[in-house]
C-alpha cells in the first residue's frame, strides 16, 4: 500500500463484482448492462488469469484496467501482444497519479508475461504517451450503400481463372465451437497478406464474441465473416472480413450481399487499401472514420525478433534507445535485419555511423512503419544517418490497422 493508502493488486474472484461496475459506469458514463451480463464468461477468466488489476483506496475500488492475450500480425508474422482495455479511475480518484501507477503495474506485467508488444484504443492519448505508447495504426470503418454490393466487378479477364472467378467456395454457419477455426483462418489470411496491425484473441474471447445472439457468422476453409443488423434492420455492421483467396471473398461478400434488398446501408471495418474498393461497381462508398489505435513496445529485442520484415530489405543500423519506464529497452543496439528476419543486439563498440536517438514513442513509431521523415519532424527521432532512413522504412513499412476493438 503507497503512503496515499491506494493499493494495487490484481483483482480476486471474490472481489466484488458489483462495486467493479459501479466503478465501470461511473467512469465510462454508460449503463454497463452488457458487461456486467458477460461478467461471468468473459471477465472471470481474465480474473483468474491475473490479468485484471484493480486500484483501491483502502476497500473502495479506485480503478481497474486489464489486458487480453492477443496476437498481433506484423509483416505477415503473429506477433504475441497485450491488449489493453477497460482502463478507468473513479472520477474523484482522478488525477492523483492512481492511473498512472496502476497502468505501470499493469505493464510490469504485461512484461513478466513475456509480451513483447501492447496496444490500445485511447480515450486520452496524452495519458498514455507519459506511459511509452504512441500512435500507430487505424480503424477504418466505410461506409456504403447496401444496393452497391448486389454484384461484384468480376476478375479482369485478361487473367482468366486467376481473376478470382472461379468455384466460389460453400459457406457454413459459424459458432462458438468454430473459435479455434476461426482463430485459425484469420490468422492465415494476415499471414498471407503480410498485414501490419490485426489481431485475434484467445480462444474463450472469440468464442464469446461468436455466441452473442445478435451475430451472424460463417466460415469456410479460407475465409470468414461475422456482422449484425443495427437500426433495426436499416444497417448491417461488418466487424472486418478475412479472406485467403479472392473467390473466399466473394462468397463471403455474398452472404453480406444477400440482405442488399433489406438493407439499406452496410458499414464494415476495413483495412486502408481494402480490397472491397477494386471490388465494387462504384465509387458511392466512403471512409467514415479513422479509429487510432496506440502501440507499445514492452520488449525492444522481442518484438524486433517476433515481427517480419521484408526479404529483400538488408541493413545494420545502430540505435540507442531510451526508455525510462521499461529500462531494459535503454541502451545502444545494432538492429540488423536479412532475410525477412530482425535483430537488436546489445552493442558496446563504437561505430563509424552516428546512432539514431529513439524514445519509447519512437521506437513503437518506428516499428508500426512511420516513415522516419515523420519521426523527425514529429521530434520522436533524433541523429542518426539519413542515407540508412530510407532502409528503415523500407524495412518497417506499413499502413497498420486494426480490423477488431477492444
Ligand atoms: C485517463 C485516466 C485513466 C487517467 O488516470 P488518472 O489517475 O487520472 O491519471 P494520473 O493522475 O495518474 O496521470 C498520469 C499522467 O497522465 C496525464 N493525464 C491523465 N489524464 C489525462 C487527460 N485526460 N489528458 C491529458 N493528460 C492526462 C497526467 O497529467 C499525468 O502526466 P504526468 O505523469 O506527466 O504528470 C482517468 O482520468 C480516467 O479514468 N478517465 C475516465 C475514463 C477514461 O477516459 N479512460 C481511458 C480509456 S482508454
Amino acid at each position: 500500500m503507497a503512503d496515499d493508502g491506494v493499493t494495487i493488486r490484481p483483482l480476486r474472484t471474490d472481489d466484488d463484482y458489483d462495486a467493479q461496475m459501479d466503478l465501470a459506469e461511473r467512469a465510462f458514463g454508460v449503463k454497463a448492462a452488457d458487461e456486467r451480463a458477460a461478467w461471468p464468461e468473459r471477465i472471470t477468466p481474465l480474473i483468474e488469469g491475473g490479468a485484471y488489476f484493480g486500484a483501491f483506496a483502502g476497500e473502495r475500488p479506485a480503478g481497474a484496467a486489464l489486458f487480453y492475450d492477443m496476437r498481433q500480425w506484423w509483416c505477415g508474422r503473429a506477433v504475441p501482444m497485450a491488449g489493453v482495455s477497460g482502463v478507468k479511475i473513479a472520477p474523484e480518484d482522478q488525477g492523483r497519479g492512481i492511473g498512472r501507477r496502476m497502468m505501470s503495474a499493469l505493464l510490469d506485467e504485461i512484461a513478466a508475461r513475456g509480451f513483447p508488444l501492447s496496444a490500445l484504443y485511447p480515450a486520452t492519448v496524452a495519458f498514455y504517451r507519459t506511459l511509452g505508447w504512441e500512435l500507430a495504426g487505424g480503424r477504418y470503418t466505410a461506409v456504403l450503400p447496401a444496393r452497391s454490393l448486389r454484384s461484384f466487378v468480376p476478375g479482369d479477364a485478361a487473367l482468366d481463372e486467376a481473376g478470382g472467378d472461379g468455384p466460389l467456395p460453400s459457406l457454413r454457419r459459424a459458432g462458438p465451437d468454430d473459435a479455434a477455426a476461426v482463430i485459425d483462418v484469420t490468422g492465415r489470411a494476415h499471414e498471407a497478406a503480410r498485414d501490419c496491425g490485426p489481431v485475434t484473441f484467445d480462444v474463450t474471447t472469440t468464442a464469446f464474441r461468436l455466441r452473442k445472439p445478435d451475430t451472424y457468422a460463417y466460415l469456410c476453409d479460407d475465409g470468414f465473416v461475422a456482422y449484425w443488423w443495427e437500426n433495426g434492420n436499416d444497417d448491417l455492421f461488418i466487424p472486418g472480413i478475412r479472406a485467403v483467396s479472392a473467390q473466399a471473398l466473394r462468397s463471403l461478400w455474398s452472404v453480406i450481399a444477400s440482405h442488399a434488398t433489406i438493407a439499406e446501408t452496410v458499414r464494415a471495418w476495413t483495412g486502408p487499401v481494402d480490397p472491397l474498393w477494386w471490388l465494387a461497381q462504384e465509387e458511392d462508398g466512403k471512409m467514415d472514420r479513422r479509429w487510432m489505435w496506440m502501440l507499445r513496445v514492452v520488449d525492444a529485442p522481442g518484438a524486433i525478433a517476433a515481427r517480419g520484415f521484408p526479404s529483400a530489405v538488408t541493413l545494420h543500423v545502430p540505435l540507442i534507445i531510451s526508455d525510462q519506464i521499461r529500462p531494459a529497452n535503454s541502451g545502444s543496439w545494432m538492429l540488423s535485419v536479412a532475410d525477412g528476419k530482425g535483430q537488436l543486439a546489445a552493442t558496446t563498440a563504437g561505430t563509424s555511423v552516428v546512432p539514431l536517438r529513439l524514445g519509447a514513442r519512437g521506437l513503437a513509431a518506428l516499428y508500426a512503419g512511420t516513415p522516419l521523415a515523420s519521426l523527425r519532424l514529429a521530434g520522436l527521432a533524433a541523429h542518426g544517418d539519413r542515407d540508412t532512413d530510407a532502409a528503415l522504412d523500407a524495412a518497417f513499412a506499413a499502413n497498420p490497422y486494426m480490423l477488431d476493438g477492444f
